[in-house]
């Protein structure tokens, strides 16, 4: 069993990886630093002696490395598991060449492209597919705009500048959401199955370290106190569990928090709402809208 991790270089995605190994499964770690990367491996090793890791570069807000990244993972050694995992909080006024906030790359075009380029190179097989999102309950309060990814106005972030950047990045995790159930539903004919899951509210990561001073307005905003977070090894339980457990066997376009299937807001499991933000993702990338599934597999 062969299992791709994106964002394995620190927090709940090196976690992830290192139970996957320990497990016995061969894990590619992927990050945007070689440096990070080969730590990370040789941490890994010594977790899991015998495991086969290896390594992918790729800065994932730039989608010309995705896209690199996507075939270079395509004609490797078959995946049996991709967790999409990697995520940031990046300043506001970063934005990449498509005109796109720095977030909204990293955390969902990503995603997008890179889930749906390994589905058409894996629509054979059968995979499981893991989008590592965020709380349900948090989302439901950010309704997002299906045909607006370039965020041109703050307002629509909230009253509290300082507290805008993670607000964003709430957006992002609903699109992840909203991707999980467009992509089960044009993947229901494939053995290909696609699931979220929250990791819960984890401490020791590095999430919102590009924006000086979030961390601590969210944590005032929010009454969190990082000593009283689980670490990194408890949010992993959850996407390592969806990936691995035998009984998970053909489920799909479900979204998980602490093992349990949860709804997730109506804004984000809309049939239309859902495939017009993958018909708008799949213009704004000069992709085609649907897939390229010619050779179905016979089932699941
Ligand atoms: N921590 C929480 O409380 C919490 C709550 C809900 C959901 N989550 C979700 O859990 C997942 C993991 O987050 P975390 O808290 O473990 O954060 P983290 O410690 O910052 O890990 C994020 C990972 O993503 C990588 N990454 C960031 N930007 C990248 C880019 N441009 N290209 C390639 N890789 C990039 C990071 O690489 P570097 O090592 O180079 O920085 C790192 O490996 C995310 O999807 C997050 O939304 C976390």
């Amino acid at each position: 069993m062969r299992a791709i991790i994106t964002g394995s270089t620190n927090g709940i995605g090196t976690a992830i990886a290192d139970r996957l190994a320990r497990e016995g499964m061969d894990v590619t770690l992927v990050g945007r630093s070689d440096a990070r990367l080969a730590e990370t491996a040789a941490q890994i090793r010594a977790s899991a002696p015998g495991a086969t890791i290896d390594t992918a570069r790729a800065d994932l807000a730039d989608l010309g490395e995705v896209r690199d990244l996507t075939a270079r993972l395509a004609a490797g050694s078959p995946a049996d598991v991709v967790i999409s995992n990697a995520a940031l909080i990046a300043p506001l006024d970063e934005r990449t060449a498509l005109g796109v906030p720095r977030t909204v790359a990293v955390n969902y075009l990503a995603p997008y492209v890179l889930l749906r380029g390994l589905a058409e190179a894996l629509r054979d097989r059968r995979v499981r597919f893991v989008v590592v999102g965020a709380d349900p309950v948090a989302l439901a309060r950010v309704p997002i705009d299906p045909d607006d990814l370039a965020f041109s106005d703050p307002e629509r972030l909230g009253d509290d500048p300082e507290l805008r950047p993670f607000a964003l990045y709430a957006h992002t995790k609903n699109m992840d959401a909203m991707l999980v159930y467009a992509l089960a539903r044009r993947l229901s004919a494939t053995a290909i199955t696609v699931n979220g899951a929250h990791p819960g509210i984890i401490g020791q990561t590095g999430l919102s370290d590009e924006t000086p001073g979030l961390r601590r307005a969210v944590h005032a905003r929010y009454a969190i106190e990082e000593a009283t977070l689980p670490a990194p090894d408890v949010g992993a339980d959850t996407p390592a569990w969806l990936a691995s457990d035998p009984g998970l066997d053909g489920v799909t376009g479900s979204y998980f928090v602490d093992r349990q299937v949860v709804e997730t807001a109506e804004h984000t499991t809309d049939l239309g709402r859902c495939d017009r933000l993958w018909d708008h993702t799949a213009r704004l990338l000069g992709m085609p809208t649907d897939l390229e599934l010619d050779s179905l597999a016979s089932g699941r």
